[in-house]
């Protein structure tokens, strides 16, 4: 027998039972009379102490022993005289009567305690050590419950979990695909799938009426703290729905799984089109944890003389309370070239303070009179003695961005985000279409498929160029704290509206019929009215423990350059497989 307990069990109830346990040596203290060894698993840490008058020999084992070594031991649980508060297992302790190593370990290259020395890298490289940490446990039990939970409600709810293939064809999600050749079919290649979006699609019109599945999706996209290349989905599709069931149905899943696992209640969702997203917040997920909402100044400012704003597209404002006195010029400075970093973009910075001593001042001083400032104070900003008003300028759509980016980085900086603090939104009636001026072309907001509302349908099918830029979908986000949580639509299951989208996309008739054909001839056979939405399951994960880095929910995930250091992938692969996948010539001809 290897245990008759686990490191995290044994109680004060237990007291002079005889047990066994087996686990990893987190650290030993050689006291000279008495050894203390913690010994870990995944359940907790259990103190074991060797005492030398006891048993000289075994003691003397203990104390060779190194971190990380696995060894069984037998001994007598005994109640501690100095009893740690901190462990929920501090109140006992196991005097050792054997002593047995099962396996020894080399010396590891960081400390794999909650709190470790070792950076990103080696940690990722030594990953096998690094998920001893309890806190990383932690993280991949609680993915372990989430989908757990997500499976129940689902199941409960009728939705039958199917498998979607993973070899395929491209499926348009934004990002590049990731390729695999076909030994089989020289020349040609599959997709691994960005989404299953038109599998789910098909299972609809094979009337399996309300289909989930948490699946592995790939896109090859830059690295963010929030991306992975492949990540998770809880892919969800239903028939016979408007927009408002699906909101509910995933709005009730959400917050089941929110209770279940946080005991939190989120309470009912808002709900904010994107057009106001955009103008309250500069965003499509906006952060609803904080205020400083943007005030839209664009008119006000303009007849002072001042060319900047009165030949401006649009300016606007937030304002950071109480930040006035606390931010010298210097620190404005500061801030000012902050958002003129080459990331972020902008021209500079106006501010107004004002001042808790009811002076106003302004770097735009010179053509706003106080008088005015100090109208605006109340009238435009609301804003009190003390506050900072932060202005930007420009173009709208990039000034927008900026402000945005700003409004985060304030209320970091103002210490304005509380922890365990969730605020769920959802953001709906995105455009359908997007006008890239770099491409000269569409794309879809979402992604091809999406359906148009219904009373843009015959501006779709008739409208000109600048009528489908002010065409509306059916498409909605998931935003949790600032995050994109999920994304949806109901989709266009008429093979002509289809067509129609696919053409405004810049496809021409064959390069639909070739990408997409299957999806358009089901629609044929009676496709059922649809749609859907899908979780980032990992981003779900990490918001739900108040952390942005979807890295830290991942077993085994890729570092910023796309690899796994651990297992030195991607590798080059040897010129026989080359030739076998007919992506390298005979080796003969090679010479
Ligand atoms: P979308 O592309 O919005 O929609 O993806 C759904 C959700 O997946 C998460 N996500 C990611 N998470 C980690 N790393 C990534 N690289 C990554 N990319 C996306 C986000 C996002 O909201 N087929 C549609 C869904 C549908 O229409 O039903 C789709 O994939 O949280």
């Amino acid at each position: 027998m290897y245990r008759s307990h686990n490191c995290g069990e044994l109680r004060s109830s237990h007291i002079g039972q005889e047990v066994t346990l087996s686990g990893w040596v987190q650290i030993g203290r050689d006291l000279g009379g008495l050894t203390f060894v913690d010994l870990r698993d995944r359940y907790g840490i259990t103190q074991i102490v060797f005492n030398m008058d006891d048993n000289a020999e075994l003691c003397d084992q203990a104390r060779k022993l190194g971190r990380e070594f696995v060894i069984r031991v037998k001994g007598t649980v005994n109640e501690r005289s100095n009893k740690n508060a901190q462990r929920p297992t501090g109140n006992i302790e196991i005097i050792a009567s054997s002593l047995e190593i099962l396996n020894a370990s080399k010396v590891p290259p960081f400390i794999v305690e909650e709190e470790t020395d070792g950076g990103d890298d080696i940690r990722m490289q030594y990953r096998y050590l690094d998920i001893r940490r309890p806190n990383v446990q932690q993280n991949l039990i609680f993915r372990s419950q989430l989908a757990i939970a997500t499976r129940k409600y689902l199941s409960d709810l009728g939705f039958i979990e199917v498998e979607t293939p993973v070899l395929i064809k491209s499926t348009p999600e934004g990002a590049r695909d990731f390729v695999v050749p076909s030994r089989m079919n020289p020349g040609e290649f599959y997709a691994l799938p960005q989404s299953p979006q038109t599998f789910k699609q098909i299972l609809m019109v094979a009337g399996m009426d309300k289909y989930f599945q948490i699946v592995k999706c790939f896109r090859d996209e830059d690295l963010r703290a929030d991306r992975q290349p492949e990540f998770t989905q809880i892919d969800c599709e239903m028939s016979f729905v408007t927009q408002e069931d699906i909101l509910n149905t995933f709005e009730g899943l959400t917050r089941s799984v929110f209770k279940d696992l946080k005991q939190i209640d989120l309470g009912k969702f808002p709900r904010m089109s994107y057009d106001e997203a955009m103008q309250r917040y500069g965003s499509d997920k906006p952060d609803l944890r904080f205020d400083m909402e943007f005030i839209d100044i664009s008119d006000r400012v303009k007849g002072y003389d001042f060319k900047v704003f009165d030949e401006s597209e649009y300016t606007v404002a937030i304002v950071a309370k109480g930040a006035a006195d606390k931010y010298s010029n210097k620190d404005i400075k500061k801030l000012t070239e902050w958002m003129q970093r080459p990331q972020v973009g902008a021209k500079g910075l106006v501010n107004i303070k004002y001042l808790a001593n009811d002076e106003v001042k302004s770097s735009i001083g010179k053509f706003y009179s106080d008088d005015v400032l100090n109208e605006w104070k109340t009238d435009v900003f609301t804003a009190a003695q003390g506050d900072l008003v932060l202005i930007l300028t420009g173009e709208k759509e990039k000034t927008q961005k900026q402000m945005n980016v700003l409004r985060l980085e304030m209320a970091d900086r103002l210490g304005l985000i509380k922890e365990g603090d969730f605020k769920p939104l959802w953001v709906v009636d995105f455009p359908l279409l997007e006008w890239d001026e770099e491409s000269e072309r569409f794309h879809a907001m979402h992604h091809p498929f999406t359906s148009p509302k219904q009373e843009d349908m015959d501006r779709m099918l008739t409208g000109d160029h600048e009528t489908m830029k002010s065409l509306r979908a059916d498409a909605y986000d998931l935003v949790i704290n600032g995050s994109e949580i999920g994304g949806g639509s109901i989709r266009i299951h008429d093979r002509e509206l289809q067509s129609r989208n696919f053409d405004l996309l810049g496809f021409t008739k064959e390069e639909a019929e070739d990408q997409f054909g299957f999806l358009m001839g089901a629609f044929e056979y009676g496709a059922p009215p649809h749609g859907g939405l899908a979780f980032g399951f990992d981003r779900l994960c990490a918001v739900m423990n108040g952390q942005s880095s979807i890295r830290d929910f991942i077993a085994f995930p890729k570092n910023s350059s796309g690899r796994d250091v651990m297992i030195n992938s991607p590798s080059l692969i040897d010129d026989q497989q080359l030739v076998e996948l007919n992506i390298a010539l005979d080796l003969k001809d090679k010479d």
